[in-house]
């Protein structure tokens, strides 16, 4: 019988085979950091440790960690039925699981393909839009434009498009014929907004200039997060996603939102598109499908981009892209269970109530030691550092590893720490989040 996590007691020297993902291995190898339990708001560490979790797991853990009915659906499951093919085969809970979800995503967006992280269902929308355009004769339509600072995972497709540079240079030519709008981030105009900025519109103009120099007939679709997450929440203007939204009709151009992080509650809302009123033509999603329990993402399309498809002889395939655990019965059971508790305890709600103190504690940090920038929307938050000279990221990591020793986890990306704790977050936790962080800067340099 393989031991429990919190039954391991893992030397220096059980610590080598694994090569960390994103992670500094040899500063980790060194001063470990392991999590061996967790229960709502809260992670254990393998020495007991109390964490109070700041960023939901990886943004993924909307309703909590442990919730009593997805774990009690995600083992029921686990007896019935392990694994079924999900190519020329289906089962039920898929079904049910699309169902149960075309009944909060936008209107326009009714069917949903399954995919088991956010990275594949980025590539699996990027290849979805080719090839529509193709299905419908517009093949030249090719050229996909994403934004810098964009981060859609760490597939080949998703990096093309992707703007970190970090993610980026050291993996080669890529996917040929992307392109980038400029990014949104501007500080001199936007510092310690609170919410949506008021400058920046007119960047969702670039696209012009972009199919000025392509052409609307070679581009197929443009890309991005309604609000950027992964490169240090970037809340876009007011306007900006209305603007693109109009530009891409106006071109032919897909438009696809990756919803990674944004869908299932982050802004108080099902998902960005309904917070900003905007609807795209393909979504992406992934993380709190499940509250981040079983892997699991999805694209959602509209009916005309699905239907585009559906020609030729009936027995024949009619997209050729899939994965062995494209709706695993698992994930959908975890999916559904999450669902349910996101309806049952109104956690789309609950989180736009908490969003004004979210934003308050947030900004209160405005004249801490180092702080150049606070952000907020929904239940998503910035605090931008000055970067110390010749150093950048060190000041955000002493940050992190700081506010771990005083049991309070964060993430940073460069030199921003970005928050966004579960949708069950209470007042109190939001506060002592914030008071944690002030404290740990008066104590770096
Ligand atoms: C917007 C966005 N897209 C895609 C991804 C990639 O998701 P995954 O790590 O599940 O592949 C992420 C992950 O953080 C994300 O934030």
């Amino acid at each position: 019988m393989t031991l429990l996590s919190d039954q391991l007691n893992l030397k220096p020297q059980d610590l080598q085979s694994y090569w960390m993902p994103f992670t500094a291995n040899r500063q980790f190898k060194q001063a470990p950091r392991l999590l061996a339990r967790a229960q709502g708001m809260y992670y254990w560490d393998d020495k007991g440790n109390k964490v109070l979790d700041a960023i939901a797991g990886l943004w993924c853990c909307n309703v909590g960690h442990n919730h009593p009915k997805v774990v009690e659906a995600i083992q029921k499951q686990a007896s019935v039925l392990d694994y079924s093919p999900p190519f020329q085969m289906g089962q039920p809970l898929q079904f049910e699981l699309a169902n149960r979800l075309t009944k909060i995503t936008p209107p326009n967006l009714q069917k949903v393909f399954y995919t088991n992280s956010g990275s594949e269902s980025v590539d699996t929308a990027l290849k979805i839009a080719i090839a529509y355009h193709r299905a419908r004769g517009e093949g030249a339509r090719t050229r996909l434009i994403g934004r810098e600072k964009g981060y859609h995972g760490v597939g080949f497709g998703g990096i093309s498009v992707g703007g970190m540079v970090a993610n980026r240079k050291m993996f080669g030519s890529m996917l040929g014929g992307v392109d980038h709008l400029p990014h949104t981030h501007n500080l001199k105009e936007q510092a310690y907004s609170k919410g949506q900025p008021q400058w920046g519109a007119h960047l969702a103009d670039e696209l012009e200039r972009l199919v000025a120099l392509h052409d609307a007939s070679t581009i197929a679709a443009v890309i991005v997060e309604p609000v950027a997450g992964s490169c240090g929440v970037i809340i876009p203007p007011v306007g900006y996603l209305k603007r693109l939204r109009e530009l891409c009709t106006k071109h032919g151009i897909l438009l696809i939102f990756d919803e990674v992080i944004t869908g299932f509650g982050r802004l108080g809302t099902a998902f960005a598109a309904d917070y900003f009123e905007v609807q795209p033509d393909l979504m992406t999603v992934a993380k709190g499908i499940t509250s981040g329990t079983v892997p699991m993402g999805a694209v959602f399309a509209t009916n005309q981009i699905y239907d585009t498809f559906m020609t030729g002889p009936a027995h024949l395939v009619e997209l050729f892209h899939g994965y062995t655990y494209s709706g695993h019965p698992l994930a959908c059971a975890a999916a559904l269970a999450v669902q349910e508790v996101y309806q049952q305890e109104g956690l789309f709600d609950r989180a736009a109530q908490m969003a004004p103190h979210f934003e308050a504690a947030v900004h209160s940090l405005k004249g801490a030691a180092h702080v150049i920038d606070c952000r907020n929307l929904g239940l998503m938050g910035a605090i931008e550092l000055a970067s110390r000279p010749n150093a950048p990221t060190a000041r955000a990591f002493e940050v992190f590893l700081k506010c771990y020793e005083k049991g309070l986890l964060i993430r940073t990306t460069g030199d921003i720490i970005a928050l966004t704790p579960s949708l069950i977050v209470e007042k109190e936790q939001i506060t002592h989040i914030t008071d944690t962080i002030r404290e740990v800067l008066e104590t770096v340099e």
